[in-house]
């Protein structure tokens, strides 16, 4: 699902160029779980934006479900990660003028779907069900709670049924009763639809649910002992 190969992100900067990413390999397979840990200011959100085609790398190759992301178009790129890749950012950008439903069925907006808005609405109820906002529909964002918010935005993440989740710090604002329902809806679609589950975060107990924990170390990936690989 994922392969990175010898990838490279240099930032300029005035002081002068910063190395981010060194020569990083990386493979996630459909239905693996991934956890990234590194300290702040390691790279875990320059990966993500570069697994979730938001950036390139200044060398080497991101291919996500056999799609080289160098070879798209920005239009291109955007209808690839609408269709295929559910982020769960840390700054969850909902649509201030929206309701938390109409907010999940945003993604719905981007057209290039062969399925009635009513079934649409109904998953989105569903997994707004699931994360714990079933009494929340009809409430704006500012009306909400940030770790509300924040369960929002992965339902919304999630209504595209993507092939790919990618969550920056998902529990990172919750309490651990919340985190742990949280954690377990990730992991069951993770199984369910096999998708793809790269999950940044400082929570040890997220990081050891997943199959695979790497470390960033130098630039690079290193595998955790104690995990799959
Ligand atoms: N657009 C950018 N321009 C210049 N430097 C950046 C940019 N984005 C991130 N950086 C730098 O790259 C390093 C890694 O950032 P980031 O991937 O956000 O770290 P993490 O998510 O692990 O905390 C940081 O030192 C940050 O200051
Ligand atoms: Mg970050």
């Amino acid at each position: 699902m994922i392969d990175l190969a010898r990838v490279s992100k240099i930032y300029e900067s005035p002081a002068g160029p910063i190395t981010v990413l060194r020569d990083l390999d990386l493979h996630v397979a459909a239905g693996e779980s991934v956890a990234v840990v590194g300290p702040s200011g390691s790279g875990k959100t320059t990966l993500l934006n570069l697994l979730g085609a938001l950036d390139q790398p200044t060398a080497g190759t991101v291919t996500i479900d056999g799609q080289a992301l160098g070879a798209l178009a920005p239009a291109a790129a955007a209808r690839f990660r609408n269709r295929s890749i559910g982020f769960i950012f840390q700054l969850h950008y909902l649509l201030p003028q929206c309701t938390v439903l109409e907010n999940v069925l945003v993604p719905r907006l981007a057209g290039g779907w062969d399925e009635p808005v009513a079934t649409t609405r109904a998953r989105a109820e569903a997994l707004l069900e699931q994360v714990g906002l079933r009494d929340r529909l009809t409430h704006l964002p500012w009306q909400l709670s940030g770790g509300e918010q924040l369960r929002a935005a992965i339902a919304r993440a999630l209504i595209n049924q993507p092939k790919l989740i990618l969550a920056d710090e998902p529990t990172g604002s919750l309490d651990p009763a919340t985190g742990e329902r949280i954690a377990d809806l990730l992991l069951r679609t993770n199984a369910a639809a096999r998708v793809a589950l790269v999950v940044v975060t400082h929570n040890p107990a997220l990081a050891a649910r997943m199959a695979t924990t790497y470390q960033f170390e130098h630039g690079r990936l290193v595998p955790q002992r104690g995990t799959s690989r």
